[in-house]
């Protein structure tokens, strides 16, 4: 039997692609391998939302040089956004004359395809331009992340960030209709998934290309009305579309995590107007604030750049200010990294150790904040659903609370994917630990 091998960096939403390379791979009567050593097709699904992303994804692919001298059958494919880039299939193949298979973000499909006629010719490169590809639906998915199963609501971007490459490798919105994403629903829970990912750049702006009324909140209502006891997660928000009928919805359902990602980039009115994101400080408190009021138990994170171009003293106290304001339960902090073709990589950029001392402070910052709401949560109880063992601490497992954190408690594999109460006993920065105080609920 043939075996693939898959390495993927970037976001949520390459993690669940994978899961629709390795679908495609099974279909065809592939298997997967466990080291790109003993496969007989490597793909790449790659990311180039930063520098440090593009230049891994190189180094890895650079490295299986000398396997492919020693196996020459080995099939080696890039797939993912560095390929979608202008000029990045071209780079990609100038670079790794060992590549074989070169395939853009919007046609993935075509890889069994390929792969079938691979033989007969040398090498394939395969970008389809069109920014507003049809979507397909019939990709088959071979799900690997646990409890947890990702579904798509939309593709594509419409925002245009100045800093941001994903509008130009992931081409317009595009949203899923509603019963085709009811329907996944449905299905992932009849095969036992306890846990769902609703999965698009913005998921805030679902529904608006349909132009039937469909709207993110209305998703939400009717997959909160489906039976059964399950969570519902998504990821990404958007502030500048995020409407205070998603919170009611949220703040009246009992299974939609409260637990929202809102990426606030900057606490700087000057900032966030030369990033393009469509909202102040003051807006993005405001939804904070609405949030909290109807759901005082929720857990917000956040995305968090420094370094944009032109950021002064000023807007960076101003993004700790917010900071402090808000206290996220966690964040993802980012150097700002110049991407090609968009407009922010022409500004006038910041020195490096700048960009370094204040990435330093904000950690620290953040750290401080996550560790201080860590020990709110001690003494008292939460249910979890457990995801898997927690491989640091031997005899214990660990799941989140609705509001997002992990917990870890003594345990055993049985557990993993069932419901548990848990009693927190112990918070170390951003991690908590507590013992169940059930007995263990029917799967
Ligand atoms: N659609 C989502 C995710 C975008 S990428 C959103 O809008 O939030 C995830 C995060 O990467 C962004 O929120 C941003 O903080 C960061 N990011 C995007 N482009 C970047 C760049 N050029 N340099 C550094 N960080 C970047
Ligand atoms: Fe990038 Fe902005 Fe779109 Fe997010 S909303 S993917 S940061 S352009
Ligand atoms: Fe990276 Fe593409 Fe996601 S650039 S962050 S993998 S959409």
């Amino acid at each position: 039997m043939q075996k693939y091998f898959i390495v993927t960096y970037g976001c949520q939403m390459n993690v669940h692609e994978s899961e629709k390379l390795a679908g495609m791979l099974v279909n065809i009567g592939y298997s997967e391998a466990k080291c790109a050593e003993e496969a007989d097709v490597v793909l790449f699904n790659t990311c180039c939302i930063r520098d440090t992303a593009e230049k891994r994804a190189y180094g890895n692919i650079g490295a299986l040089k000398s396997l492919k001298k020693q196996k020459p059958d080995l099939v080696i494919a890039v797939v993912g956004c560095m390929t979608q880039q202008k000029g990045g299939a071209a780079a990609l193949s100038a670079k790794f004359p060992f590549v074989d298979i070169i395939l853009g973000t919007h046609n993935i499909d075509e890889l069994p395809v390929i792969l079938q006629e691979k033989r007969a010719k040398k090498r394939v490169i395969s970008i389809n331009d069109d920014p507003s590809p049809a979507i397909n639906d019939e990709i088959p998915i071979h799900r690997t992340s646990g409890t947890n199963a990702w579904i798509n609501i939309m593709y594509g971007c419409n925002n245009f960030c100045t800093y941001c490459i994903v509008p130009y490798v992931r081409g317009r919105e595009r949203s899923r209709k509603m019963e085709e994403i009811l329907a996944d629903v449905k299905q992932v829970l009849s095969e036992g998934y306890k846990e769902i990912t609703l999965l698009g750049q913005n998921v805030d702006s679902y529904g608006s290309d349909l132009k039937d009324g469909t709207s993110f909140a209305l998703l939400l209502k009717e997959i909160s009305l489906i039976e059964g006891k399950f969570r519902v997660r998504f990821m990404t928000s958007h502030p500048k579309d995020f409407s205070k009928d998603v919170v009611d919805v949220i703040a009246r359902s009992s299974n939609i995590c409260h637990n929202i990602h809102l990426p606030i980039q900057s606490g700087s009115n000057d900032v966030l107007k030369k990033m393009n994101r469509k909202y102040t400080a003051e807006q993005y408190l405001e939804i904070v604030r609405y949030i909290k009021e109807k759901m005082p138990d929720v857990g917000i994170t956040s995305d968090i750049m420094i370094g944009f171009p032109g950021e002064t003293e000023k807007d960076f106290e101003e993004t700790c200010e917010i900071v402090k304001q808000v206290r996220f339960s966690n964040a993802f902090t980012f150097v700002y990294s110049p991407r090609n073709g968009t407009p922010a990589a022409k500004m006038e950029q910041i020195s490096p150790d700048v960009k370094k001392s204040r990435i330093t402070r904000l950690v620290k910052l953040q750290n401080s904040i996550t560790k201080e709401l860590s020990k709110e949560y001690l003494g008292k109880e939460f249910e979890i659903l457990v995801e898997d063992v927690n491989p640091k601490y031997e005899g214990t497992v660990c799941g989140r609370t609705d509001s997002g954190r992990l917990v870890t408690v003594k345990g055993d594999q049985s557990l993993i994917g069932s419901f548990q109460r848990v009693l927190i006993t112990e918070s170390k920065s951003a991690s908590l630990f507590g013992n169940l105080i059930q007995t263990k609920e029917e799967k």
